[in-house]
């Protein structure tokens, strides 16, 4: 990519600072268009930043192969369409094979290209998205270079953009000037701050310092890592579990518990709940929407082979546990089965959370 600011603190931030920076660059052009594409696979957060920049989101179906329905694109694309937002590889592990042509027909009309980096570990040293054609990209720090997925803490999700976005970026940014020093500069068109200071410094300084820590080459091997821990697990649960896109992933792949649930009972929820029995922080479930039960495995490319396989054990021995073992989990944690509807209805943010519980009970 051209240039890049470092202040956006989270992917979802730097999704919206990427639509803000989509909205700048068509004004700057005279023109004002409403849409944006969202495949049906996406985040959740894709159509939060859409709808909170301004823009109307419009779906695009997957097809069978899990990856974009190029008819259905074509049909969607006009010069009302202000981009599309792709995260590739997509939520379901899969590599976009026609991210070529889905970037022209895109640019045909006149539209951007958005890339979602929470993936991008998938990749790296591999293929970059300024090479796949897409004109603004944010990178989940947090993510790809420092904390594997849960980890949860501090995040910050830089944006990088082509040259023709540039002028639009949040300010400041470094400039070189022509003494050889730097200075503070406002890129001519800025879209303003969108955070204090220049982003997150401390996400910044980790991911930075796990980057020199791996250098060039060893940033390739996170990808192979991350690729072929999924790909492994992927088939030491074929036959067990229900594998809808059973083809080669990148760094992560989908399950579902679809026909365990019809056997005995076995929900996506409950393998959650049973994998922290086992001493395993629980996967992503009911996520990607478009799959029913569904499991979303991502090992990372920091898990041994020795863990990833005992992973594999515990997910398999899972599966044949006897009916409603699942349903009563977890057994083995300070707090058992929350009621999660009720967690989310009825909030209650306090430190002393069982007065606040007592207190609304009576
Ligand atoms: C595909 C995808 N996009 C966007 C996000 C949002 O990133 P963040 O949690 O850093 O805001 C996530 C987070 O899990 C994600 O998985």
């Amino acid at each position: 990519m051209h240039s890049a600011t470092l202040q956006p603190p989270a992917g979802a931030a730097g999704e919206l600072t990427g639509l803000l920076l989509m909205r700048a660059y068509h004004a700057s052009r005279g023109e004002h268009r409403h849409k944006v594409i969202i495949p049906d696979s996406a985040h959740g957060t894709n159509p939060a930043s859409v709808t909170l920049g301004g823009y109307q989101t419009v779906t695009v179906p997957s097809d069978a192969r899990g990856l974009v329905d190029l008819d259905a694109l074509e049909a969607r694309l006009d010069d009302d369409v202000a981009g599309i937002m792709l995260t590739n590889p997509n939520t379901l592990g899969l590599f976009e094979e026609d991210i070529a042509k889905i970037a022209a027909a895109v640019h045909r009309v006149g539209g951007l290209l958005y890339y979602d980096g929470a993936n991008l570990n998938a990749i790296l040293g591999v293929t970059r998205p300024g090479d796949m054609g897409f004109d603004i990209v944010h990178m989940n720090l947090h993510k790809t270079f420092a904390v594997p997925h849960g980890g949860g803490g501090p995040g910050a999700g830089p944006v990088a953009v082509s040259a023709r976005l540039a002028p639009f970026l949040p300010g400041p940014v470094p400039a070189r000037r022509e003494d050889g020093t730097f200075a503070w500069e406002m890129p001519a068109r800025s879209i303003g701050r969108v955070h204090t200071w220049h982003g997150n410094a401390l996400a910044l300084a980790r991911a930075w310092s796990y980057i020199l820590a791996n250098g060039g080459d060893g940033l390739r091997r996170v990808a192979e890592g991350a690729v072929l821990n999924a790909n492994w697990l992927r088939h030491r649960l074929r036959g067990t579990y229900d594998l809808p896109y059973d083809r080669p992933n990148m760094h992560e792949f989908v399950a579902s518990t679809t026909s365990l649930k019809k056997a005995n009972g076995l929900r996506a929820l409950d393998v959650g709940k049973r994998l922290l029995e086992e001493g395993f922080h629980a996967p992503t479930v009911y996520f990607p929407l478009i799959v029913d039960e569904a499991l979303m495995i991502e090992p990372t490319e920091t898990e041994s082979p020795e863990t990833v396989a005992a992973l594999a054990d515990a997910l398999i021995a899972i599966a044949h546990d006897e009916p409603g073992v699942g349903a009563s989990a977890p057994r083995t944690t300070p707090v058992g089965r929350v009621d999660e509807a009720r967690a989310a209805r009825t909030l209650l943010p306090t430190w002393d959370a069982v007065a606040a519980l007592d207190q609304s009970a009576s």
